[in-house]
């Protein structure tokens, strides 16, 4: 079943690999959400123009953002351009997708790589939660009849990863080491399980999700799946969230893994 999330939608990192494909699938749904907001830290790059070509055939649709979610004055310049354009000056779902990884062994790994990572994995969507706050707010107060948490009432998601999972470190530290982006991944599970204490209140549903080891410049071309199958499953799980996945990590293919 085609996944149906036809509200307001902000996506980090969105001019390449994962965020790129959310962008391409949103846009091509036969239920597309009602407007697409496409953060870019370089909108004018070298590495943008998929994300332009998508946003000329999509032009009612989406609206490419500058957006670095490392800089604070980036993110409060990019609320201003989303919220002056948001109907209703709500916003449905804000997915932090940008990220980072770096070579990360215990040898390679020092005060500058942790900071960096960290900087960008964690502290961002921190940032962006707090600075588009008001407007999932003020969806998930619009929402009227559909009370229910969901992605089409109010959500974040905070793209995280299987190997920031704890419980399952024995079994996946081996093949990847990566200190700093387990670390800043692991810290932004803490976050989204803290938000999803704290927004439950406002009907703002919170969660972290998985999206399977994927072909892109971060998953490397050995990884058995295609950004096509991860971002399907990742949206099909998305749509249909409800309030028992508050504050859970799921995979692309909407399984629970242990924190
Ligand atoms: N690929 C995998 O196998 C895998 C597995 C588990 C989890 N994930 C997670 O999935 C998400 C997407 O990963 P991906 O594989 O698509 O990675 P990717 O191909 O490396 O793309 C990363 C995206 O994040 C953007 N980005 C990085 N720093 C940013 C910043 N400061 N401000 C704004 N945008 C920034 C990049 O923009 P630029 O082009 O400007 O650098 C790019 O658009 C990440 O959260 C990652 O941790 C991926």
């Amino acid at each position: 079943m085609a996944a149906k999330i036809t509200g307001s939608v902000l996506v980090t990192g969105s001019n390449r690999g994962i965020g790129l494909e959310l962008v391409r699938q949103l846009c091509e749904s036969t239920c597309p959400p009602s407007q697409i907001f496409a953060g870019c830290r370089d909108p004018n790059g070298p590495r943008v123009k998929a994300l332009k070509e998508l946003a000329q055939k999509h032009q009612h649709l989406v609206t490419i953002v500058e957006l670095d979610t490392t800089n604070q004055a980036s993110i409060t310049e990019a609320a201003k351009v989303v919220g002056g354009q948001l109907k209703d000056r709500s916003l449905n779902l804000l997915i932090n997708n940008a990220a980072v990884n770096i070579p990360g062994s215990l040898t390679e790994t020092g005060e500058q790589q942790m900071m960096q990572v960290f900087q960008t994995n964690t502290v961002g969507p921190l940032l962006m939660i707090k600075e588009f706050l008001l407007f999932l707010r003020t969806a998930a107060a619009q929402s009227g009849a559909q009370r229910e948490m969901s992605s089409q009432r109010s959500a974040v998601v905070n793209v995280s990863t299987l190997i920031s999972s704890i419980e399952k470190c024995p079994e996946t530290f081996l093949h990847a080491p990566m200190y700093p982006y387990r670390v800043s991944k692991a810290a932004l599970n803490m976050l989204t399980r803290c938000l999803s204490e704290d927004l439950k209140k406002d009907g703002i549903l919170v969660m972290a999700l998985h999206p399977g080891w994927v072909q892109t410049d971060m998953g490397g071309p050995e990884a058995p799946l295609s950004t096509e199958d991860s971002v399907t499953g990742m949206l099909n799980v998305i749509s249909s969230l409800t309030e028992t996945h508050m504050g859970t990590l799921l995979d692309w293919e909407g399984n629970r893994i242990p924190w």
